[in-house]
């Protein structure tokens, strides 16, 4: 069986966390295999909270190998204290694998991200300020550091000094900042080795040799489909590739192991940081959405622009995913309203679209196409079957799961573990 994906069919933080941590116990494996620490998972065990950055979400389930893949972007200083803090409260973290091909953040990566989108000004793109896109770019142009190079103190010399060269040009001549000495850099990189080498494995190796084994491996993606650097909302995305091709690349796994693809769909929209949002709500509803949601960024605190379900998307993931199921998170936010409107095609200049458009320019004037399905006010919190679920409430899923083009098969009601309806098995 397999190799199953996990991953956000809209703009991130649709729930992935608390998916694969249900998924955990179950499986052998977890691996991330693009982002880094601009992801915020969270998961909700009992009465214990974690909120999970760049660890895979399945670092909570004993059984579990935890796998940072060589897609990956990795900041040590922010593994080493989530490391930290996870020990602290009892989580055994020894199991976790890191792939020596997976890139570096460097602290210089983390400056040119802060002073990239203060020199943006109004058309910045809202990044998460954690060196994601400066660390992809020095991947792309061949300059990267890997984890690997921390074990060669004169290649990752070499390596610092080449991807200093012309960013101190830029830092001093065009943002007015100081240079950053490489020695520096190499002295901050070095102090991470000891305690990185343990966990530093031929994870593609590893990986195949499991699924070879008939071991479960799933694959968790941070951030969304939306968010995607070829498929998103180009230019306001993030610079990898979270959608299902990604966990290709970014775990050395090929395409025929995978058997099953699982979009993570919220029962509403958010999104964080600038960028097109067609259903976003400017009202009391979109507040609503925020308050009962809690719909607040775990990576940056910030406010997350809220919105109605946008079935233009939900088709678009299912598309560009290759879909088998959706597993639909925080219906139980929706407790309450009288009527629950669904964006069902947009009008752009004022034609009926029903497909998201490839233009940057049709999507900023797309207006969304509402149908309003009537709402419940029963708790549904306690609900362990879909049976359980008022029946407006089975209705709006029915009508989502018809626009979306995939099964829905589980349902979050809660962000609790138990909180689940399973519908189909996903193993
Ligand atoms: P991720 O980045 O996709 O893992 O999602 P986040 O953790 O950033 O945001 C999702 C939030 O919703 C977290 O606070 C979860 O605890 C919470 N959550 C997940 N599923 C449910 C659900 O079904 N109902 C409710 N009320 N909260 C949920
Ligand atoms: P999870 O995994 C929501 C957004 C940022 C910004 C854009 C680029 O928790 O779903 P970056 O720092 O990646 O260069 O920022 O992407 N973004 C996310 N939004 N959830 C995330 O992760 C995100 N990771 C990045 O807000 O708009
Ligand atoms: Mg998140």
């Amino acid at each position: 069986m397999p190799a199953l994906v996990l991953l956000g069919a809209q703009w991130g933080d649709e729930g992935k966390g608390k998916a694969t941590d249900l998924l955990g116990g179950s499986v052998d494996y977890v691996v991330r295999y693009q982002g880094g620490n601009n992801a915020g998972h969270t998961v909700v065990v009992g009465d214990q909270k974690y909120a999970l950055h760049l660890l895979p979400s399945g670092i909570l389930s004993p059984e579990c190998t935890p796998v940072i893949g060589n897609g990956v972007v990795v900041d040590p200083s922010v593994l080493f204290s989530e490391l930290n803090g996870l020990n602290e409260r009892g989580v055994d973290t020894s199991k976790l694998l890191i792939s020596g091909n997976a890139h570096i953040i460097t602290p210089y990566n983390v400056t040119v991200d802060k002073v990239t989108e203060r020199f943006l000004g109004k058309r910045k793109i809202g990044t998460t300020g954690r060196g994601i896109g400066p660390t992809y770019a020095d991947k792309i142009n061949r300059v990267g550091i890997r984890i690997q190079d921390l074990y060669d103190e004169s290649i990752l010399t070499q390596k610092v000094e080449a991807a200093l060269d012309g960013k101190n040009q830029l830092l001093t001549k065009v943002f007015n900042r100081r240079a950053i000495e490489a020695g520096q850099v190499v002295e901050e990189l070095l102090s991470y080795a000891d305690r990185l080498k343990p966990y530093v494995a031929d994870t593609v190796l590893v990986l195949n040799q499991a699924l070879e084994q008939d071991k479960v491996v799933l694959f968790e993606g941070g951030q969304g489909t939306l968010l995607d650097i070829d498929h998103g909302t180009y230019p306001f995305v993030t610079s990898s590739n979270p959608t299902a091709g990604g966990a290709c690349t970014g775990a050395g796994v090929g395409p025929t192991k995978i058997s099953r693809v699982i979009g993570i769909l919220k029962a509403y929209t958010t999104r964080v940081g600038s960028g097109p949002f067609p259903t976003e709500l400017f009202d009391e509803d979109g507040e609503a959405l925020r308050r009962i949601g809690g719909e607040r960024g775990v990576t940056t605190g910030r406010d997350r622009r809220c919105g109605w379900f946008d079935a233009v998307i939900a088709r678009y993931a299912t598309r560009v995913n290759g879909l088998t199921d959706f597993f639909l998170t925080k219906l139980d936010v929706l407790t309450g309203w009288e009527q629950i409107p669904v964006c069902v095609a947009y009008e752009i200049d004022g034609k009926r679209v029903e497909e998201l458009p490839y233009s940057q320019t049709d999507f900023h004037h797309a207006k969304p196409i509402y149908e309003t399905l009537p709402g419940w006010s029963e708790d549904i919190t306690k609900a362990k079957t879909f049976a359980d679920l008022p029946k407006n409430a089975q209705n709006y899923v029915k009508a989502l799961e018809e626009m979306s083009g995939a099964p829905i098969s589980a349902i979050g009601v809660g962000p609790g573990r138990d909180e689940t309806i399973e519908i189909n098995s996903f193993l």
